[in-house]
């Protein structure tokens, strides 16, 4: 599959996002393994995910387990794998997300995620979303620390505006490698973000491309032109959209979520499709 830079590493054009192998409505593990197993074969070499993607209290760090123990089960080769965690998010086992962006809470999160993937740097880690209580240059500063100790090979911010992408990158001396915002056709506002990691050479994971996993499927029926322009290919209409977001800017890196091996397979295909000007505006055109 084509590349795309996060830092100096080159990394698949489509990621996976491990979101939905691990919180509710999640499939069993055996699924889950195929479904990760099947994006590698594929050529998938960014693997998204959290230390809060998890259903029950008690079992923090579930998706990045499952992340763990199937790339130790895959038969290739997996070490130009890039696994992008976050902390900051909690689960407290009601359904809610909850937040702690304090520096002491990050720095735990990091060690407890350092163990559970089994490395010794993790490849990416994201400040999962500001938290109110704590100012934002102290939870930076935290993740300064974490790269200046070696515990993270590279960092990352989600859940920003351009003014906290900029302070972050200063407080991170240069090395902010990567945004991640909601970026989908029904969830348009983080365009500016989009466009000043563009300027800035940051990558721009979009989260949520397709609508989340209630919406994803009716992706076609919701934005007629993703259906028409889809049709036209002989494609999907979620192939569509990760190509329109994938011309939006050479740094937009989409990270679609999967539970199934077919859903996977089908959005990677979306790195091969060329959409022609035309098509582009139509689709930049949907409300
Ligand atoms: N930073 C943050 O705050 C934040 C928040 C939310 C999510 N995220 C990250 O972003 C990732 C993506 O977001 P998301 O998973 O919430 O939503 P999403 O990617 O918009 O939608 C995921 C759903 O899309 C379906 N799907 C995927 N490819 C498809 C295809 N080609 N055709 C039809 N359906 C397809 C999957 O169905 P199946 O389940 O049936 O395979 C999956 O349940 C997450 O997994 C997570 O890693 C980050």
């Amino acid at each position: 599959m084509r590349t795309r830079r996060i830092g100096d590493a080159q990394v698949s054009e489509i990621g996976l996002g491990g979101m939905p192998m691990s919180i509710e409505g999640r499939p069993d593990e055996q699924r889950s393994i195929a479904t990760i197993h099947a994006a590698l074969e594929a050529g998938v070499t960014l693997i998204d995910t959290a230390d809060s993607y998890h259903r029950d209290a008690g079992e923090v760090g579930h998706n990045e387990l499952l992340i763990a123990r199937a790339l130790a089960s895959f038969g290739g080769d997996t070490s130009g794998v890039l696994v992008a965690t976050k902390g900051g998010h909690l689960r407290p086992g009601d359904g809610s997300w909850t937040q702690d962006g304090s520096p002491d809470h990050l720095k735990k999160a990091c060690e407890a995620s350092l163990k559970r993937l089994g490395v010794e740097a993790i490849g990416l880690y994201q400040f999962h979303r500001p938290d109110p209580k704590v100012p934002y240059a102290d939870s930076i500063g935290a993740i300064r620390d974490l790269l200046d100790a070696g515990k993270i090979r590279y960092a990352g911010i989600s859940n920003t505006n351009p003014d906290q992408i900029r302070e972050a990158n200063e407080i991170l001396g240069g090395r902010l490698v990567s945004v991640q915002n909601q970026f989908s056709p029904a969830f348009r506002s983080s365009e500016p973000e989009l466009e000043l990691c563009a300027e800035m050479g940051i990558a721009f994971l979009p989260w949520a491309p397709l609508g989340r996993s209630s919406h994803a499927g009716e992706l076609g029926s919701r934005f007629a032109p993703f259906a028409e322009v889809a049709q036209a290919h002989g494609v999907s209409p979620q192939q569509v959209c990760l190509a329109w977001m994938l011309a939006k800017a050479p740094v937009v890196i989409p990270i679609p979520g999967s539970s199934r091996p077919e859903t996977i397979l089908d959005s990677v295909k979306a790195a091969d499709l060329r959409l022609s000007d035309d098509e582009l505006a139509r689709l930049d055109s949907v409300q």
